[in-house]
């Protein structure tokens, strides 16, 4: 099958939290057709090993770097590391994010609103700030895709700041579009729903876990990590050069009630 327009041959890709989960998933997807792939989170060795697969499965380059989001310092060593060694950056994937503490709003501490946001939507507005000036100055455009959640458009009680900080996200990311559309930059957000990752896996087998899949999705089944890859593809390619400011969501229908 020939489809160039979802080829990345020479584009280069960073995926921040890239070596776990979604963000896993994502990076593999991309570099399935043939991105070259940056694999950042804040644990070195876990980049490594995901780099190390990554290339050995797929022929691709890749690299591994430390970088903690809600550190502007590392952000920026960051993007100057992949300019030294790939010389250009096309695609960003912002993928880090935590869930934070299960709190009612009424028992949250400042650490736990600051935690989430941090992460989850200062990280992605400060990484992408440093990667989109470089493409700019290049003038060859780019795409920025920025991993949100559900929890942007349903709530989820107990979990105000990340309900809070994506969709803070799906905004931001809709405002760097408009902002950016004049630079050939088109920015996108994925809403995934339940995925079956580390993460979740032991709360969904247990009873009430195996209650929330039957009742709140209608396809009645958590998604596979190999699910979000078309998505990402997609909107990493040209096959998405008319798409910006674009919230996806994917989701076996969860959101539809
Ligand atoms: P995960 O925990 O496997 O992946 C998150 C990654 O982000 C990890 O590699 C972690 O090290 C990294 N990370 C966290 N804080 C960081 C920081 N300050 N700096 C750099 N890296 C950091 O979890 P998962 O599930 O793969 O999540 C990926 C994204 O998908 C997150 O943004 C999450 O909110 C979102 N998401 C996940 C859903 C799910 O069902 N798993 C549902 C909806 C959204």
């Amino acid at each position: 099958m020939n489809l160039p327009y979802f080829d990345l041959t020479g584009k280069v890709a960073i995926v921040t939290g890239g070596a776990t989960g979604i963000g896993r998933g994502i990076a593999e997807g991309l570099a399935d057709v043939a991105a070259e792939i940056v694999i950042t989170s804040r644990n070195l060795e876990k980049c490594e090993g995901a780099c190390e697969e990554i290339s050995k499965r797929t022929g691709v380059k890749t690299l591994a770097h430390r970088c903690d989001v809600t550190n502007k310092d590392e952000i920026h060593a960051l993007v100057e590391d992949v300019l030294k060694e790939f010389g250009h950056i096309d695609i960003l994937v912002n993928n880090a994010g935590i869930g934070g503490s299960e709190k009612p709003i009424l028992e949250m501490v400042e650490e736990d609103w600051n935690n989430a946001i941090d992460t989850n939507l200062k990280g992605v507005f400060t990484l992408s700030q440093a990667v989109a000036r470089e493409m700019r100055e290049r003038g060859k455009g780019g795409k920025v895709i920025n991993v949100a959640s559900i929890g942007a458009i349903v709530v989820f009680p107990n979990m105000s700041a990340y309900c809070a900080s994506k969709g803070g996200c799906v905004q931001l990311t809709k405002v760097m579009a408009l902002e950016w559309a004049r630079y050939n930059i088109q920015v996108n957000a994925i809403l995934p729903g339940y995925f079956n990752t580390p993460l979740n896996k032991d709360f969904f087998s247990t009873d009430v876990g195996k209650k929330i899949i039957k009742q709140q999705i209608p396809m009645r089944r958590l998604a596979q990590i190999e699910e979000i890859k078309g998505v990402a593809i997609l909107l990493a390619s040209e096959a998405s050069s008319f798409m910006t400011g674009s919230a996806i969501v994917i989701d076996g229908g969860h959101s539809c009630w």
